[in-house]
């Protein structure tokens, strides 16, 4: 499932993004890139130990964290650090999958990787190219969202960013590790959730039988969360 999560952050907010990361220093994608990425990644981004990468990436994780839509879809356990990063000139990301596992640097915390997210920090009109393509159970979406929104997606998905042939594309790519593991029963509890929100919404959270489905949801998720 690939879900949409829009105005992650404001016009006001992508502007001092904007203007913090023109500043920043920014490495070659290639000085993280595993085995596998180091033949498809051509980019650039924030040093994992940078002051600017850890304070925007705060700012990104308490915006999602009051987004009820993400925590919804998401059920996030452990989120990795943001990561912020650039494409310009021609740069791109050939198609590849995401680390099943990942590290958090100078820690022992280990994050698996069951959603991937990207959260678009440049308009659209401002850069040429540089669309997300992901191949999922439907066929290969192309994504190419709005400063501020963020898509959603199964780590699993095989995806690639197509080269960005003029201007430049600036982003923040997140992996989480979901408290449910499995993307159906994490699917199925997003499904439930969204319809219970609008059943309460017109017969209030009283009415028996979202009081029923609410009990439902809750004890799927006690069956399949982990902790
Ligand atoms: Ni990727």
């Amino acid at each position: 499932m690939l879900i949409v999560i829009p105005k992650v952050f404001t016009k006001a907010e992508i502007g001092l993004a904007q203007r913090q990361l023109d500043q920043a220093d920014w490495q070659d994608g290639l000085l993280t890139a595993g085995d596998q990425a180091r033949s498809v990644k051509r980019n650039q981004q924030l040093a994992d130990n940078s002051a600017l990468a850890q304070k925007l990436g705060d700012v990104v994780l308490d915006a999602l964290a009051q987004q009820p839509q993400f925590m919804s879809a998401a059920l996030p356990l452990k989120i990795f650090p943001p990561m912020f990063n650039r494409y310009q000139g021609g740069e791109t990301y050939g198609i590849h999958v995401d680390n099943a596992v990942r590290f958090v640097p100078g820690t022992p915390t280990r994050v698996r990787s069951d959603l991937s997210a990207t959260l678009f920090l440049s308009e659209p009109e401002d850069y040429e190219g540089g669309e997300l393509h992901i191949q999922e159970q439907f066929g290969e979406q192309k994504i190419k969202l709005a400063a501020g929104d963020m898509i959603l997606y199964p780590s699993s998905s095989l995806h690639q960013v197509l080269p960005v042939t003029q201007g430049q594309r600036l982003a923040c790519v997140l992996w989480m590790q979901s408290m449910v593991r499995d993307n159906e029963h994490r699917q199925m509890l997003f499904d439930l959730d969204q319809s219970i929100q609008s059943l309460s919404a017109e017969h209030g959270h009283q009415n028996t039988d979202v009081m029923r489905l609410t009990g439902i949801y809750q004890n799927l998720l006690r069956q399949w969360a982990e902790t």
